[in-house]
């Protein structure tokens, strides 16, 4: 890494973290209103949902890069601190080391799998290749029940385990906390210094949550005041001090980020939040009057709703090509917001519902162990001339935490818990040229395919259900007559993170619902096939 790029991260870094120091209170305030424990990651797959699993605890936590510094963590105050696994063999050239400053500062500090191995290395005791290398389901048993980490728990937990070191010496001082057959140094523990092999994080460790709990509220003394309802009350505070008299300008898309962001500053700034809403005619069926019904009905918002449907069809017609398709989409919606902005400006602020996993970027490869504070600039398009503070509340928030805090504004579950839905809408789910009557089409057949996973209850297990219509015709057969219509195409993936995608194991008689439905209700659709490729190598979407 150069230089330079080193600087940014770190700017990006610090002004993150003030801001994070503001919003818990801890900078200045002599009791913070937020306990904090950081993570530090050294590559793991898990080192997230580690952050995460924490903050379901009721304890405020940030994913740091391994090599930060005491001076930026500092502002946060932490109670505690949490080693992440990592790829790396802690002997080996290169291998991401133990920051000086945890052992310097004495926090609690746990290590897990990577990071315990970095604790016993740190301590004094010696990590070596396990002779077997210990992957999957295990069980521990635990020799020091006294243990605070493991208070309240039985005598033997099943655990996932994923290493191939091992702790081999314990370091001066540290008893050993737990054991499997495997490997008798499970867990260590000297005061509020404590490491485990095993992931506490996943769900295989069924208990797992039970021992990051003890570690947070019997080993750090955390308290456990992070939710849905108290960040809500911070936020409001935050927004109220920092945009003061201004007025706020919001995109509204419809998805849930921009839905739980507008929430938001509306109850804390009230009329002087001016949410746009544009209806480009792109979306499904009912979105744009659920939209109106929310936002400017139940929450009485000034909402500005554009009908741009016209100007949008206009611009992509005869246009096949799939990026052309999202650049005409982009800059159209810009040149409609700046119009709106103009008109109902001026505006101090724009706002965002930038995300934590947007802000945060995780690299886990091989001993490139780091997470990087993004500089993000989601703003593309605007003109240069147009100059706002960005306001972007849910920087702050995991996706789920996001829902949580929609649900407690009153958002209905609708839109909080809505699946992902593309900007360029149902223009990247026609395959081909878009034209109203297609756009009709389309969304009478994907709302089938979403009635039906709901009503099947699986819309809780799967990342994205929809329809995409195809440009060729099809002979069918209707009664006594011959037809020649068109294809549908049914896609549905379970998913984490939208990287990658499986296709969904609907059940037959789900599919079979969906397809007697689409060609009986969707006329004009005689075919309806599955999709049955995973990402990679296909995509989510078609186009
Ligand atoms: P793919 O098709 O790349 O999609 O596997 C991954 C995720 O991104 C969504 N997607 C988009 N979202 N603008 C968006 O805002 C786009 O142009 C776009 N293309 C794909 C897709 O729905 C999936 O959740």
């Amino acid at each position: 890494m150069d230089e330079p790029q080193t600087a940014a991260d770190h700017a990006a870094l610090d002004a993150f973290i003030d801001d994070a120091a503001h919003l818990l209170g801890a900078d200045g305030a002599a009791e913070p209103a937020f306990d904090v424990v950081v993570v530090l990651d050294f590559g793991s797959q898990y080192s997230q949902l580690i952050t995460r699993r924490v903050r379901e605890l009721g304890v405020y936590s940030e994913l740091l890069p391994h090599d930060v510094t005491w001076a930026e963590v500092a502002p946060l105050r932490p109670k505690g601190v949490i080693l992440s696994g990592g790829p790396a063999s802690v002997y080996a050239a290169g291998a991401p080391q133990l920051p000086a400053w945890v052992l310097e500062q004495g926090l609690p500090t746990l290590g897990i799998c990577y990071g315990l191995q970095l604790l016993a290395e740190a301590y004094g005791g010696r990590v070596a290749s396990a002779d077997h290398r210990e992957y999957g389901s295990a069980s521990i048993e635990v020799v020091a029940p006294d243990a605070p980490l493991f208070a309240g728990l039985p005598p033997t937990l099943d655990v996932w385990m994923s290493h191939g070191d091992r702790v081999a010496e314990l370091p001066p001082g540290f008893a050993v906390l737990a054991r499997t057959g495997n490997a008798p140094i499970a867990a260590i523990g000297r005061d509020t210094i404590v490491g485990i092999q095993f992931h506490p994080e996943v769900a295989h460790t069924p208990l797992g949550t039970e021992v990051l709990r003890n570690f947070l509220v019997r080993v750090c003394g955390a308290r456990t005041t992070w939710s849905a309802d108290s960040f809500i009350d911070a936020t409001v505070r935050d927004i109220q001090q920092r945009v003061g008299d201004g007025r706020v300008l919001l995109g509204l898309s419809g998805g849930v980020d921009s839905a739980v962001t507008a929430a938001l500053i509306h109850r804390a700034i009230g009329d002087r939040l001016t949410p746009v809403f544009v209806d480009n005619g792109l979306l499904r069926l009912g979105e744009a009057d659920l939209v109106r019904d929310v936002f400017a009905r139940a929450f009485g918002m000034n909402l500005v709703f554009v009908d741009a449907r016209a100007r949008f069809l206009e611009r992509l017609a005869g246009v096949v090509d799939p990026e052309a398709k999202r650049k005409i989409i982009g800059e159209t919606f810009i040149r409609i917001f700046e119009a709106e902005a103009e008109r109902y400006g001026p505006f101090a602020f724009l706002a965002q519902g930038t995300l934590y996993p947007d802000v945060i970027e995780s690299a886990t490869a091989a001993n490139t162990a780091a997470v990087k504070i993004k500089t993000h600039h989601n703003v593309g398009g605007l003109p240069a001339d147009m100059t706002f503070d960005l306001l972007e509340p849910l920087k702050f928030l995991f996706k789920e935490e996001v829902r949580a805090v929609g649900r407690a504004l009153g958002l209905p579950e609708e839109i909080v818990g809505r699946q992902p839905f593309p900007g360029p809408g149902l223009a990247v789910r026609i395959l081909g040229d878009v034209t109203e009557p297609d756009l009709d089409l389309l969304r009478r057949a994907d709302a089938i395919v979403r009635q039906e996973v709901d009503a099947a209850g699986l819309t809780g297990e799967i990342w994205q259900a929809f329809a995409v219509l195809l440009p060729i015709r099809t002979v069918g057969v209707m009664g006594d007559d011959r037809t020649y219509g068109r294809v549908c195409a049914i896609r549905a993936v379970t998913s984490q993170d939208a990287m990658t995608a499986d296709w969904a194991r609907l059940p037959y008689e789900l599919l079979a619902r969906m397809s007697g439905r689409i060609v009986n209700e969707a006329a004009g659709i005689t075919r309806v096939v599955y999709d049955i490729s995973s990402k990679p190598p296909a995509t989510i979407e078609w186009e």
